[in-house]
């Protein structure tokens, strides 16, 4: 399976990234820090390849402490960073300041060599939809949609937000990659990044109940007090069965079933997890 995701519309947004991309220092690309792979828009990556990277793993607060830690040593290059966030309890500007101008510190140190002006970094946010980049930009904006004025070598644009770090930050919109893997959908699924009418919810549901047993096994058998825990279809006839989710005549609503394992999940009623292992 694979979906393709409205190519039409999402060619806009490429194309004002490209354009936007001449405007600024790097890239601070948003992640889901329990799907650090599957919330990646590999086809936005090629686009800015050629930018400086810091990669933010947010919603720290829902994966696995552990996990996280792994992926930010193995995200760390040469050309990239990465740092793990909270955007719903922080306030980053100063943090996003400071690890951006390491990143940079080369690049701007020749700047000034030249006698430019040392003026403030500017970063592109991008991201796929859900990850939190709105509130990563409330979070550090001193003023939403702030005017930026005249400033070399910038557009005069109501995107740009600016911060109480010497921090300018060029918003984009929330742009899903044109095509989806299997894995990759049911982890975005998982994690609500794709609506939840755009699967069917018992797929997705199943597929989630698959990868707890694999992953959470223990934490799974005693949220709904299971018994036996070898074929995912019987575990999920009897976690219906637990939690009532009954037609009439007592066979097994498989939706709701899914459902409301989809919503523990969430809820972080199986412990913060991480669902995807860093290489
Ligand atoms: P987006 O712009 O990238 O699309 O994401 P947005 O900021 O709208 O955030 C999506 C949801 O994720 C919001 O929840 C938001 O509160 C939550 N969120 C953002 N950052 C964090 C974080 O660091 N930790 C946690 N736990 N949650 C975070 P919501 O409004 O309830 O939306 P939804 O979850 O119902 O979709």
């Amino acid at each position: 399976m694979s979906i393709n995701w409205y190519p039409g519309h999402m060619k806009k947004a490429h194309d004002q990234i490209a354009q936007s991309l001449s405007q600024v220092d790097a890239v601070l690309e948003i992640r889901d820090a329990r799907i650090p792979v599957s919330s990646r828009n590999e086809e936005l990556d090629a686009l800015t390849a050629r930018k400086p990277r810091i990669i933010v793993l947010n919603k720290k607060d829902m994966a696995d402490e552990q996990a996280t830690e792994e992926w930010i040593s193995s995200l760390r290059k040469d050309d990239q960073r990465a740092m793990a966030m909270e955007a719903t309890k922080e306030r980053p500007a100063r943090r996003i300041y400071d690890v951006a101008a390491g990143l940079l510190s080369t690049q701007r140190a020749k700047r000034e060599s030249r006698a430019m002006i040392n003026r403030e970094i500017r970063l592109l946010v991008m991201g796929i939809p859900n990850v939190g980049k709105s509130t990563l930009i409330n979070a550090v904006a001193k003023k939403r949609t702030a005017e930026v004025g005249d400033r070399p070598g910038i557009t005069k644009h109501e995107r740009w937000i600016k911060t109480n770090a010497n921090l300018l930050l060029l918003d984009t919109p929330g742009i899903m990659p044109t095509k989806l893997e299997e894995a990759q959908a049911f982890h975005l699924a998982f994690t609500g990044a794709i609506r939840d009418d755009v699967l069917p919810e018992q797929d997705v549901g199943f597929a989630l109940i698959r990868l707890l047993m694999a992953r959470a096994s223990e934490t799974l058998a005693e949220r709904y007090q299971l018994r036996e825990m070898t074929d995912p279809l019987l575990v999920m006839d009897e976690i219906g069965r637990k939690v009532g989710a009954l037609v009439k005549g007592g066979e097994i609503d498989y939706t709701r079933t899914a459902r409301r394992v989809i919503d523990d999940y969430r809820k972080l009623r199986f412990g913060r997890m991480t669902l995807e292992i860093a290489p």
